[in-house]
């Protein structure tokens, strides 16, 4: 028993943000059913191609354990087998350009007289307001959410992060919608709207950055760097480079083989409560009872000359010496680590987060599985479907088309070509 089984999902996504969203979904139990078009489907398909004639990596690795149906939802077939399927499903999930489903015919008034229990769930670039009509990609996001103008160094351009806080952060926020919405129909017996914009996702991922905005106004923002450099802040949260926030210092600090290897790098934090056994580890016991140094508001203004004496300590060590001598000390830090690095990872490997998938198509390729562990609802992560790959099972199957009517169904042209 999957946690999520029973539950049926008409998943109209493409791209990352809907498709991380429904892939979750599948991992914990539902039966997804991708409608895409026939003969094309979700463009990522065909974007970024590694091995010739293969699906992507970008679409595999965002659509494991769902089935693929074809439909032309456009033609007159195609919106029969449509309205069969908001009959049968739970929950329809999508991220078109606003409005795209209303000219398919199949907006919210729509689906609610079809499917009173349906929850309709969308990803869209901003909620209501003046933006509302525009199309969105990942780093639009980032940048409108408020994470770019947060991230990157004081000193230089807003930067856009590699974790992919728009699209898959977004794609997360849905997948809780949707799960919450389900439990209240079960109590109200209805569906709803889930709306989970990016702008908002982001934003709400950068919630401190919010808050620094406020004790901005009140004053400097002590534990970034350009206090201690008595550099002047502006009117906003300014970008923090690689400074932690909150009342533990922390920055990116060299380890040895830097020169060579662009990872060689540990995350370091002063943490106050083991300010002592930091001390001690990069030889500067006389900071313990120092008054410029012995508590954390004292630190503050002076992290620079704290974080490059600890660099010259951490650059006679590999970034994994760092963690182990630093690990049983309780002293908190973290190794950069690489995607190759991450990729051979045995723990993550043991726990299913990377694992190995087989695709007839491209063969064997490295995943990235099911980030989320339940004791009772266990993820064997599947290949993702070819397109249009069980069309006809869907058909039959699910929507309990036969004989004649399947025939026709098929002679339409309305489902592609079918196997
Ligand atoms: N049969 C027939 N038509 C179909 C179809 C099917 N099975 N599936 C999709 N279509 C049509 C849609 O109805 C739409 O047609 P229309 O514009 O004539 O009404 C069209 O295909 C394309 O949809 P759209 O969503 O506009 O795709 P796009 O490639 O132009 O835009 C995005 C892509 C991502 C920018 C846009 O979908 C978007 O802004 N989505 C919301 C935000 C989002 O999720 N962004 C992140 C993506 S990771």
């Amino acid at each position: 028993m999957k946690a999520l089984e029973g539950i049926k999902i008409l998943d109209f996504t493409h791209v990352q943000s809907g498709p991380t969203c429904t892939q979750l979904l599948a991992w914990f139990g539902a039966d997804v059913i991708k409608v895409e078009r026939p003969g094309v489907g979700d463009a990522t398909r065909k974007q970024l191609v590694d091995v010739p004639g293969a699906d992507s990596l970008y679409f595999t690795m965002l659509n494991h354990n769902k089935r693929s149906i074809t439909i032309n939802t456009k033609s007159e077939v195609g919106k029969e087998i449509l309205t069969r399927l908001v009959k049968e499903c739970d929950v329809l999930v999508e991220n078109f350009a606003p409005s795209a489903l209303d000219r398919m015919g199949f907006g919210w008034e729509e689906i609610q007289k079809i499917n009173p229990r349906m929850i309709m769930a969308s990803v869209k670039g901003f909620g209501p307001g003046k933006y509302e009509d525009c199309k969105v990609y990942e780093n639009v996001a980032q940048c409108a959410g408020g994470s770019a103008s947060t991230t990157g160094f004081p000193d230089d351009v807003p930067l856009v992060t590699g974790a992919q806080i728009g699209d898959s952060g977004t794609g997360l926020h849905l997948a809780l919608g949707i799960c919450v919405a389900l439990i209240q129909r079960t109590t109200t017996g209805k569906g709803q709207r889930v709306l989970a914009p990016m702008q908002d996702g982001v934003l709400n991922l950068c919630r401190v950055k919010l808050r620094d905005q406020q004790r901005l106004e009140r004053g400097p923002l002590k534990e970034y760097s350009q206090y201690g450099r008595g550099e002047a802040f502006g009117i906003a949260t300014p970008r923090a480079g690689n400074d932690s926030g909150g009342g533990q210092p922390g920055r990116i600090l060299k380890c040895k083989g830097w020169e060579t290897d662009p990872n060689s790098y540990t995350y370091f934090i002063t943490q106050a409560a083991v300010w002592k056994s930091v001390c001690e580890v990069i030889g500067k016991p006389e900071w313990k009872d120092d008054p410029d140094f012995a508590t954390p508001e004292a630190r503050l203004p002076r992290l620079d000359l704290i974080f490059s004496t600890i660099e010259e300590w951490t650059k006679s060590k590999t970034k994994f010496e760092v963690m182990d001598i630093c690990n049983p000390l309780n002293i908190p830090v973290g190794p950069i680590l690489s995607m190759k690095e991450l990729a051979e990872d045995e723990s993550l490997r043991a726990t299913g987060t990377i694992v190995e998938v087989d695709h007839p198509e491209r063969g064997q390729y490295t995943t990235v599985g099911c980030p989320i562990k339940l004791s009772d609802s266990q993820v064997e992560v599947v290949r993702s479907p070819l397109l249009g790959e069980h069309t006809k099972e869907i058909l039959t199957t699910v929507l309990g088309y036969q004989g004649p009517e399947l025939d026709m169904v098929i002679r339409s042209g309305a489902v592609g070509e079918v196997h």
